[in-house]
């Protein structure tokens, strides 16, 4: 009798215990089951965003962020926007990655740090082009964890040790939705500006220098001229001097900018009534530039 009953304890012990363990097994396969299907979903929203997301509004945005039209401020209610407009530059993607995204290494080779700006940084985001994971991408612009917007770390460039040079929290700063058209503007937005003139640097930042030359390499200044009087002649006038750009015609501004004037076209100039075309080609910038080159139809002002 009490033998039956040991053995009946016994079994009970080892079916319940095989019962649990099933149960451990089952729970288990279905968990990793479930964080699979998580990283489905976070794919699958990720794709949706990106789809919805816009290109030059991205670039917008890389230019001078709090002028776009839709950012209203910081989505953190806790950051003062004040405290980015009045140290813009370091808040400005163009500041530390550059206008052709080469960072230090381009157009930017001699651009020192100031009191008012830090150093260009050493990352360049040409690569962003080829990248294919949109989470990591979206991670990278966002850089939660990053540094804090405070007067303190900005208050001089000169002085690297403050940490005026670090990449912004921009979690804390833009809505999902606008980190969305950063990402989409570093993958599908920036041209390629190796394509559109030739830039030799020689010495290295921030007292390394640059020749431009080629601007607008093989383009065509015909079909320039008439992207131009078709585009942007009847604001920026028929030769380019109606509206003064930090005090020079538009040829001027593009022969000594053309890092920038490359982006401007496309993406539009942040708070003004030039938005950008989003259809303008490679081709289309290259031959722009090409005519722009053309000092007699483009003259400066004298
Ligand atoms: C004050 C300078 C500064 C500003 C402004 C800045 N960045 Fe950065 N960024 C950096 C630095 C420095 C790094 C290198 C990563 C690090 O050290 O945290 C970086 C890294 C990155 C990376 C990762 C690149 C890679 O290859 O891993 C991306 C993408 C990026 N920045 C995009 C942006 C965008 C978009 C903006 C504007 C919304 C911006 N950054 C504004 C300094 C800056
Ligand atoms: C609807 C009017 C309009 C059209 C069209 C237009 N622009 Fe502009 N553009 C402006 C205004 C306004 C500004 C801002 C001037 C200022 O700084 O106050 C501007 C600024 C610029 C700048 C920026 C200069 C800077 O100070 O950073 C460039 C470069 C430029 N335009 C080039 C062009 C080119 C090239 C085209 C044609 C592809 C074009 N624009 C079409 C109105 C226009």
């Amino acid at each position: 009798m009490k033998k039956a009953l040991i053995l009946s304890q016994v079994l009970i012990t080892y079916v319940s215990k095989l019962i649990g363990g099933i149960l451990l097994i089952t729970g288990l396969i279905y968990m990793s089951g479930c964080s699979n299907d998580d990283e489905e979903n976070q794919a699958a929203k990720d794709q949706a965003a990106y789809d919805a997301a816009d290109a030059i509004r991205g670039g917008r945005l890389y230019d001078k962020f709090w002028k776009t039209d839709d950012y209203t401020g910081p989505v953190d209610p806790s950051v003062n926007q004040n405290d980015i407009e009045d140290f813009g530059n370091f808040y400005r993607c163009k500041q530390c990655h550059g206008w052709d995204e080469k960072a230090k290494f381009g157009w930017y080779i001699d651009r020192a740090p100031k009191a008012s700006r830090p150093d260009v940084s050493s990352e360049e985001l040409t690569h962003m082009k080829n990248e294919t994971d949109l989470r990591d991408m979206f991670e990278e612009v966002a850089h939660a964890g990053g540094a804090d917007v405070d007067p303190a770390r900005t208050a001089d460039g000169t002085d690297p040790s403050l940490g005026g040079n670090d990449m912004p929290d921009f979690s804390k700063i833009l809505t999902e939705t606008q980190i969305w058209d950063l990402v989409k503007f570093l993958k599908e937005g920036q041209l390629n500006t190796e394509n559109l003139y030739d830039l030799a640097t020689s010495g290295s930042y921030p007292t390394g220098s640059k020749t431009m030359t080629n601007l607008g390499r093989d383009g065509s200044a015909s079909a320039g001229d008439t992207f131009y009087t078709n585009n942007c002649a009847s604001c920026h006038g028929a030769d380019g001097t109606q509206i003064l750009l930090e005090g020079k015609s538009l040829g001027a501004f593009a022969r000594g900018g053309p890092h920038e004037t490359q982006h401007k076209t496309k993406n539009g100039h942040p708070g003004s009534t030039m938005k950008g075309l989003p259809d303008a080609t490679e081709t289309d910038i290259k031959n722009l530039l090409k005519a722009l080159a053309d000092e007699t139809k483009y003259p400066p002002v004298l």
